[in-house]
């Protein structure tokens, strides 16, 4: 190891490290570190870009709390988290999105039909569709949990202090004998990432926003089947090229249309919608 140099460091590390020939956490562990040292001869990195980057790691942890995760916001502006999303969905069933911060394991259980935006200004918007398999079948009873920002954009568990319930604006719904799911809501806005932070500061040097398009966020699972989480878009709307985190997909955006008596034949619903948008949830099977 003495005559070591920055052509043969790269294997001298990878054998320090005594790991499983063949494991995953050696594969990981050994891309990992050939993709390191090749940045860094590519690119000559120089004492003080490499400083700046640790200081810029250390600065996402030391703002981080249980209920900031600065790491996970760097994935996701670099399109980590969506790459993530993507090379993970299968195929058929629907994409995969940002999962974000704001999910809760523990919504409340809501009735098909239900309104989740307990008088709060907006767009009341049916939102319904079907959860299928890929091959079209109904999947009765799939689960499909929601949660959203609302008209302002701002999602009341972040407004608890002004007396918002964190539960607000979220549900968890079970699919009819079809397949079928509804409910009405207030359509959300758009809004911000945290940008108060290192992650914020990365985006300012490279002239980027910190806004996200205007989405509703969804876990959809059923028995036998792979779970996915995801989000819809909205056509048309602010950001939809051009979402700080990446999160948008073609076959994720649905339209929003004026309610006509039509959509909402069968429906028992708890509000009459002023607009309606369709999204059908595919699920692959598990394996
Ligand atoms: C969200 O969609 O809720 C979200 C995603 C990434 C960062 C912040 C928020
Ligand atoms: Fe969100």
């Amino acid at each position: 190891m003495r005559d070591i140099n920055q052509f043969t460091v790269t294997q001298a590390v990878k054998n320090s490290f005594k790991t499983e020939p063949g494991s995953r956490f050696e594969t990981l562990l050994h891309g990992f570190i050939d993709h390191l040292h090749d940045f860094t001869r590519e690119h000559h990195l120089t004492q003080q870009e490499w400083l700046g980057i640790l200081n810029f790691l250390y600065d996402c942890g030391k703002i981080s709390t249980p209920e900031r995760h600065e790491f996970i916001l760097l994935s996701d502006v670099v399109g980590f988290s969506a790459l993530v999303d993507m090379v993970n969905s299968k195929g058929g069933a629907t994409e995969g999105s940002n999962l974000g911060p704001f999910y809760l394991d523990a919504a409340p259980r809501k009735a098909l039909g239900a309104d989740l935006s307990d008088g709060r200004e907006g767009v009341l918007v049916l939102v319904k569709g079907k959860v299928t398999d890929t091959l079209h079948n109904p999947l009765p009873g799939a689960i499909v949990d929601t949660w959203q920002a609302d008209a302002t954009g701002t999602y009341p568990i972040q407004e608890q202090e002004k007396g918002q319930d964190k539960y607000d604006l979220r549900g968890i719904f079970e699919a009819d004998a079809e397949g079928r799911y509804y409910y009405t809501t207030v359509l959300p806005k758009p809004y911000t990432v945290p940008y108060d932070g290192p992650v914020g500061k990365l985006l300012r040097a490279g002239n980027r926003h910190a806004w996200r398009a205007a989405h509703l966020h969804y876990m959809v699972r059923a028995p036998g089947m792979n779970s996915i989480i995801t989000e819809v878009f909205f056509e048309n709307t602010e950001y939809i090229d051009n979402d700080a985190v990446f999160g948008v997909r073609k076959s994720l955006i649905t339209k929003i249309v004026p309610a006509k008596p039509a959509h909402t034949e069968g429906l028992t619903l708890e509000k009459a919608p002023d607009a309606v948008c369709e999204f059908d949830f595919v699920l692959a099977p598990e394996g």
